[in-house]
C-alpha cells in the first residue's frame, strides 16, 4: 500500500511517500524557520499563509522524488491534529481534495501519536511490547505505556509548559535566536552543567508528571536578576551564560530521563521510544547512554525527529488498518487531542 502523508500543524510543511508504513520513498520539509525567527516565535497567520503557498510544489516534489504518480497512491494520510487551526487547515484541504479527485481513502493521523511511531519505524527489527513512549515536543511532554501501534495509557504529562517550548523560553532569556532548543544545546556544550543549583519541578502525588515552570523562573532570576520581566538585561558574562544553559539543561534532562528509566521499569516495558524534537538533542541521547538502561532506548532516525510528512504517511496506513476504512470528508481539524 502506497499512502502519501501531508504534515502541516506548524510551521513545518511536509509531504511523503511510505510503502506499507515503514519503507520511504521520499520525504520532503519546507520549513519556516526563516520566516518566525525575526518574531522569536511562530506567527500563526504567517505559518498558514506560507504553507499554501508552499504546499503544492511540496507535494510534486515528494510524488517526484518517490518515483509514484498520485494515480499510483492508494491512500492519503494528513496530521489532523494537535497544532495551528490556520496551518491544519491547509494541509487537511489539499488531503481532501486528492482524495475525492483520485477517489482514494483519507485518513486523519495524530501529530503526537506519529512522533512516537516515527522512532518505531526507525528500528530495524519489529519491536517488542510493551514499549514507555516519551514523547518531547515544542507542545508536549508525555510518558506513555505503548501497548502497540494505536493503543496508549497515559502516565503522566506537563502541567505547565512542554519541554520543547520552555528551551525555546530559555533561549530568549539568554539572548539566543528561534527555535531556541538547537540554540541552547549549543551553548550548553561550553558550560559547566553543574554550576548553578537549579531544581526541577515536581508535580505532589503525580510521580511520572512533569513541571518546567519553575526551572524556567529560575533561569530568568540567575539571568536578569531576583523579579526581573524578560525586557530587563542580561547580567551575566559569556561564561556564565554557557553555563546557565548547560545547567538549565542538565536539570530539565536529568528529570526526563530519570522518570522515564523508572516508569520503564515499573510498567515492565521492553524498551524506550522517544520522539518530537527534542529527542534531537545529543546531550539528551548521551544521558541515556550513560544511565545504562537494561532495556534498548530507540530515538527516531535524523530525517524523523523534526516535523516531517513520513511519520504522518507511516502511522496513517496503520490507522487505517485499525479503523478497516478511511475518515470522511468531514473530517476537522482538532486544535488539541487528549490521550
Ligand atoms: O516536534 P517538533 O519539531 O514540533 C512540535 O511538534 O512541537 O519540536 C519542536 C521543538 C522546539 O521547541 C525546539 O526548540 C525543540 O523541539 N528542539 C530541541 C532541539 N531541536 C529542536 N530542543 C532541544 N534540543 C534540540 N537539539
Ligand atoms: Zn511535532
Amino acid at each position: 500500500m502506497i499512502v502519501l502523508g501531508i504534515e502541516s500543524t506548524c510551521d513545518e510543511t511536509g509531504c511523503a511517500v511510505v510503502r506499507a508504513g515503514r519503507d520511504i520513498l521520499s520525504n520532503v520539509v519546507s520549513s519556516q524557520v526563516d520566516l518566525h525567527e525575526p518574531f522569536g516565535g511562530v506567527v500563526p497567520e504567517l505559518a498558514s499563509r506560507r504553507h499554501m503557498e508552499v504546499i503544492l510544489p511540496v507535494v510534486e516534489s515528494a510524488l517526484e522524488q518517490s518515483g509514484k504518480t498520485l494515480e499510483q497512491v492508494d491512500l492519503f494520510a494528513v496530521a489532523q491534529g494537535p497544532g495551528l487551526i490556520g496551518a491544519l487547515l491547509v494541509g487537511i484541504h489539499v488531503a481532501k481534495t486528492l482524495s475525492m479527485a483520485l477517489e482514494k481513502p483519507l485518513v486523519g493521523v495524530n501529530h503526537i501519536e506519529a512522533h512516537l511511531y516515527a522512532a518505531m519505524m526507525s528500528q530495524p527489527e519489529p519491536l517488542r511490547f510493551p514499549c514507555l513512549g516519551v514523547v518531547i515536543s515544542g507542545g508536549h511532554t508525555a510518558l506513555v505505556v505503548v501497548e502497540k501501534v494505536g493503543s496508549y495509557r497515559l502516565l503522566g504529562q506537563t502541567v505547565d509548559d512542554a519541554i520543547g517550548e520552555s528551551f525555546d523560553k530559555v533561549a530568549k532569556v539568554l539572548g539566543l535566536p528561534y527555535p531556541g532548543g538547537p540554540a541552547v544545546e549549543k551553548l550548553a556544550r561550553e558550560g559547566d552543567a553543574f554550576r548553578y543549583p537549579i531544581k526541577a519541578g515536581r508535580v505532589k502525588e503525580k510521580p511520572f508528571s512533569f513541571s518546567f515552570s519553575g526551572v524556567k523562573t529560575a533561569v530568568l532570576y540567575t539571568a536578569k536578576g531576583a523579579g526581573a520581566s524578560g525586557e530587563s538585561p542580561l547580567l551575566l558574562s559569556d561564561q556564565e551564560r554557557k553555563d546557565l544553559a548547560a545547567s538549565f539543561q542538565r536539570v530539565v534532562f536529568e528529570d526526563l530521563s530519570a522518570k522515564a528509566l523508572r516508569a520503564a521499569e515499573q510498567f515492565s516495558c521492553q524498551s524506550i521510544l522517544l520522539g518530537g524534537g527534542v529527542s534531537n538533542n545529543r546531550y539528551l541521547r548521551e544521558l541515556f547512554q550513560k544511565a545504562r538502561s537494561t532495556i534498548p532506548v530507540l530515538w527516531p532516525s535524523g530525517a524523523l525527529s523534526l516535523d516531517n510528512a513520513a511519520m504522518i504517511a507511516g502511522l496513517g496506513y496503520h490507522r487505517y488498518l485499525l479503523q478497516g476504512c478511511g475518515d470522511g470528508l468531514d473530517l476537522e481539524p482538532l486544535t488539541r487531542i487528549p490521550w
